[in-house]
């Protein structure tokens, strides 16, 4: 064993997006990180260097992260890992995330999501590393029934894709397990949208292809790399008739992970816990636009199309219970997301694809 117990944290899926920015508040708070990933979804860098999110990590916090370019479908790669730290809980992000490819290819969704997490659950139980942290997602709670979404607002009802269905079916292992085993502990992360980049504008999201998602499609028109946004829908019932949604700043974000991980460390209570990330405030596509504009000084080009199929209007979260069980609440501007989205978009209009 060359780590301490109390302090080494195991990050799957550590060079995506949503993983390697919560390394950087971990390391601030002394943990050591280890992050396991197959790099399906992040920057390889250049022949015998670690992948180039994991690099700017290390140059912005000035520690080591060990990284092993491991798929969690190889459980005995996975075991090995295990076999050389002695680690004090998991954080679990790896995983597909794309909605409309979910659709096409379900197995592979279904694969990756569910039998990677059944497999990293299963290494865990056989090293006694009973205490994790998962990422799932809003999309658990399918049309919103009421407003602002609690935790106990029903999942599960009218999923509309195997990403969505493939986190609602984790989070259902999980609970059964814990139920199985009361020496588990299990924080199950429900994001809202998470969007924005480090403030240095050295880390950010950096999609493959046509991005999925609101900000970073935004973010490429406002530098050039694309004519002009389309804006799904002006017809819903909603302060401008465009979609509102809870954006919430990648490092509160991440900040919410550390907070989680110090609970497992400290809680006595144990079984599966699941809450809400997001401000609590939401945001029309129109606002946003506005404000991206505001802080990048640039004429942000868009047309009104239909509606995206599988949208609703509005989705935005009471984020009461993350505070009074982690002590955590977003602090971050809409202002902050846009600003730092727009610094990491002018810095790498490619993304990180240049530095390969
Ligand atoms: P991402 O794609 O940037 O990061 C996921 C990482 O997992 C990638 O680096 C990828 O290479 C890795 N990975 C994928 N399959 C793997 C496998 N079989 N073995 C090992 N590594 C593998 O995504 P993200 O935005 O950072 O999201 C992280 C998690 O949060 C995901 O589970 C996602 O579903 C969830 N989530 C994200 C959002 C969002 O908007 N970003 C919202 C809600 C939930
Ligand atoms: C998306 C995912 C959802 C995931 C969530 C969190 C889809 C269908 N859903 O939802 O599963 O949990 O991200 O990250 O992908 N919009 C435009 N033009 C664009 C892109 C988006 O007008 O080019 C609008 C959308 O209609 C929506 C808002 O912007 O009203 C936000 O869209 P997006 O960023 O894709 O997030 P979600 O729709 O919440």
């Amino acid at each position: 064993m060359n780590t301490t117990k109390s302090q080494c944290v195991l990050l799957t899926g550590g060079a995506g997006y949503v993983g390697s920015h919560t390394i950087i508040p971990l390391i601030e708070s002394g943990y050591e990180v280890v992050v396991l990933d197959n790099l399906s979804n992040a920057c390889k860098g250049l022949e015998g260097q670690k992948p180039v999110p994991i690099t700017k990590v290390e140059e912005l916090t000035g520690k080591e992260v060990t990284f092993y370019n491991v798929d969690l479908l190889n459980s005995n790669s996975v075991s090995e890992v295990f076999d050389k730290h002695d680690f004090c809980c998991v954080i679990h992000f790896a995983g597909l995330k794309a909605v409309g490819e979910s659709c096409h290819i379900p197995l592979t969704y279904y694969r990756v999501n569910v039998s990677g997490s059944i497999n990293l659950l299963e290494v865990m139980k056989a090293h006694n590393v009973k205490k994790l942290v998962f990422s799932s997602s809003s999309t658990v709670y399918g049309e919103p029934q009421f407003l602002p979404i609690t935790e106990a607002h029903s999942v599960g009802n009218n999923l509309l894709n195997g990403y969505a269905k493939s986190k609602y079916y984790i989070e259902g292992i999980l609970q059964d397990l814990c139920n199985s085993d009361k020496d588990w502990s299990v924080i199950i992360l429900r994001y809202f949208n998470p969007v924005g980049a480090h403030p240095s504008g050295n880390l950010g999201e950096d999609p493959t292809g046509i991005p999925n998602n609101l900000m970073p499609f935004v973010a490429q028109v406002a530098v050039g790399s694309r004519p002009c946004l389309q804006v799904f829908g002006n017809d819903y019932d909603t302060v401008d008739g465009t979609g509102v949604r809870d954006y919430l700043h990648i490092m509160d974000l991440a900040e919410g992970h550390v907070s989680a991980v110090k609970k497992l460390q400290t809680n006595n209570k144990n079984g599966a816990v699941a809450i809400n990330l997001g401000t609590g405030n939401g945001y029309s596509v129109l606002q946003v636009i506005d404000m991206f504009s505001q802080v990048s000084g640039r004429k942000i080009p868009y047309e009104i199309v239909g509606r995206r199929q599988g949208d609703c209007a509005s989705s935005y979260c009471d984020a009461s219970f993350a505070k009074d069980y982690l002590g955590w609440e977003a602090k971050r501007t809409l202002k902050e997301m846009c600003q730092d989205t727009w610094k990491w978009q002018s810095l790498y209009p490619q993304g990180f694809s240049t530095l390969k």
